[in-house]
């Protein structure tokens, strides 16, 4: 009797090099616990629709438990000539209870397996990645408090813009984050969908039935075409995509934090258990764990498009490519999940060096904006109050004093109708404060917004 699960047809054994180009439980083994879960709802579906006897299923069951115990507690033999998970525990099972164990790949393929398995892991995985994006944002909304009233400048360009409150720095990210968790409950719909029945690709004769299948292991439902469904990736790709943009979204936020905490911004202190030093410079504490962050993006986004390309003009319906889409998608959770599981401690422990904002924040003229906002208030056309305010900057930088520094003269200078009213919007606490539109940086808009996160993340507390 030969090995391999597909030996009857061959008169010569396998080359040794075909064997090792070809396995996939090298990395697929990961795929154990649902390839069990996913074989006993099918001997169970098989037993109940009379394919199996109930003594087999339950022989199978109980092996396969078995299996399971060995698997985890390093017992378990892997050999490449077996090729994958699928076929080791199969094999296994056939050791372990014979003709029963021969009996549970009725109306199923190995595809099937694949394809199934990994909806199973996927699904789990967007479950575990969803919950780490709700801590980083308790991380966020948990400092806006103590930072209610720290005003930083806000950038555009990496060139000082305008003031903007702390929190709303926080709930920036808050909301970025906010819509990976929406594409991930997205993903995760068309995600958990029965594969298992496709078969081949043509379905089978054999009288299974998919619905009981798929209520046993957690489906909304079943997938409707056979052929469709045996050469679908598209919500693993899609889980790579989400995961390529959290990874986006934590580089960004990864750079900003590392100029924040160089000696030239010195807006943030790292933690030093969050830090690393250097070999040759006894004096510096570098920002690593950022920088690794951001660089991890990199590979991120490449296994996206390692996928893209993989799946690109492959015919209908199953074709050996498809082994190949493992790595890329256990790579991509795996940084991104270790990338968050540091996030979140970091944006907890760094401190804003408040004093250093704080004596900086005159620079930049971040006030500008809103002179000019309170110049239109006065009926001035927006052109010409933002021409007038640019004179007026010109001013102050020639005599290196700030806007609110100018004497009064130099207001009407620019325009008649301005009077003392002008210094109400001036300085930055004040620019910010005079901020009211819905969405701003404004303290009332950012106080609703800090009110409407922590609500919000109490609701994902319970469900
Ligand atoms: N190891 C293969 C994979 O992961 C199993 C699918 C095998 N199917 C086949 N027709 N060779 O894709």
């Amino acid at each position: 009797m030969t090995e391999k699960a597909w030996g009857g047809v061959f008169d010569e054994a396998t080359d040794r090099r075909v064997e090792e180009f070809t396995e996939s439980v090298s990395f697929d083994r990961r795929l154990y616990a649902q390839d069990i879960d996913a074989s006993i709802a099918h001997a169970q579906m098989l037993a109940k629709v009379g394919l199996i006897r109930d003594d087999e299923c339950r022989q199978i069951e109980q092996a396969l438990r078995e299996i399971r115990e060995e698997i985890e507690q390093d017992r378990f033999q892997f050999r490449s000539e077996l090729e994958d998970i699928h076929t080791h525990i199969e094999r296994a099972l056939i050791e372990k209870i014979g003709d029963a164990g021969r009996k549970l790949h009725t109306g199923r393929s190995r595809n099937d397996q694949v394809a199934t398995d990994v909806r199973l892991w996927v699904r789990s995985s967007v479950d575990r990645i969803d919950s780490r994006l709700v801590e980083l944002q308790r991380a966020f909304v948990g400092r806006c408090d103590a930072d209610a009233q720290v005003i930083l400048p806000g950038y555009t360009h990496l060139q000082r813009a305008q003031p903007v409150l702390a929190p709303h720095y926080w709930l920036a990210y808050c909301e970025k984050f906010q819509r990976d968790r929406e594409r991930l409950a997205d993903c995760r719909r068309r995600t958990n969908v029965l594969a298992l029945g496709a078969a081949a690709l043509a379905g089978t004769s054999l009288p299974i039935d998919r619905a009981e299948v798929a209520a046993r292991l957690g489906f909304d439902g079943v997938a409707a075409n056979s052929l469709d469904t045996s050469s679908d990736r598209d919500f693993l790709l899609e889980f790579v995509f989400v995961l390529a943009l959290i990874a986006e979204h934590l580089g960004t936020w990864a750079e900003e934090w590392i100029l924040w905490s160089t000696a030239e911004f010195d807006f943030l202190k790292l933690p030093q258990a969050f830090c690393t030093g250097s070999s040759i410079m006894p004096q510096k504490v570098n920002p690593d764990v950022l920088e690794l962050i951001r660089g991890k993006t990199a590979r991120v986004v490449g296994n996206l498009q390692t996928l893209l390309v993989l799946v690109k003009g492959l015919p209908l319906a199953y074709n050996r490519d498809l082994q190949e889409d493992k790595r890329p998608l256990f790579d991509s959770f795996d940084t991104v999940d270790a990338s968050l599981e540091l996030a979140v401690p970091l944006v907890a422990a760094a401190r804003l060096n408040r004093p250093v904002i704080a004596e900086r924040l005159d620079r930049g003229y971040l006030d500008a904006t809103t002179l000019m906002e309170h110049l239109i208030r006065r009926n001035i056309p927006q052109r010409t109050a933002h021409e007038l305010v640019g004179r007026l900057v010109r001013k102050a930088v020639d005599r290196g004093v700030r806007l609110l520094d100018l004497p009064l003269e130099d207001f009407k200078e620019v325009h008649d109708d301005l009077d003392k009213s002008v210094y109400q919007v001036l300085g930055v606490e004040r620019a910010v404060a005079a901020m009211t539109s819905e969405g701003s940086t404004g303290p009332e808009q950012v106080k609703k917004q800090v009110a409407r996160w922590k609500e919000r993340l109490k609701e994902s507390e319970s469900g």
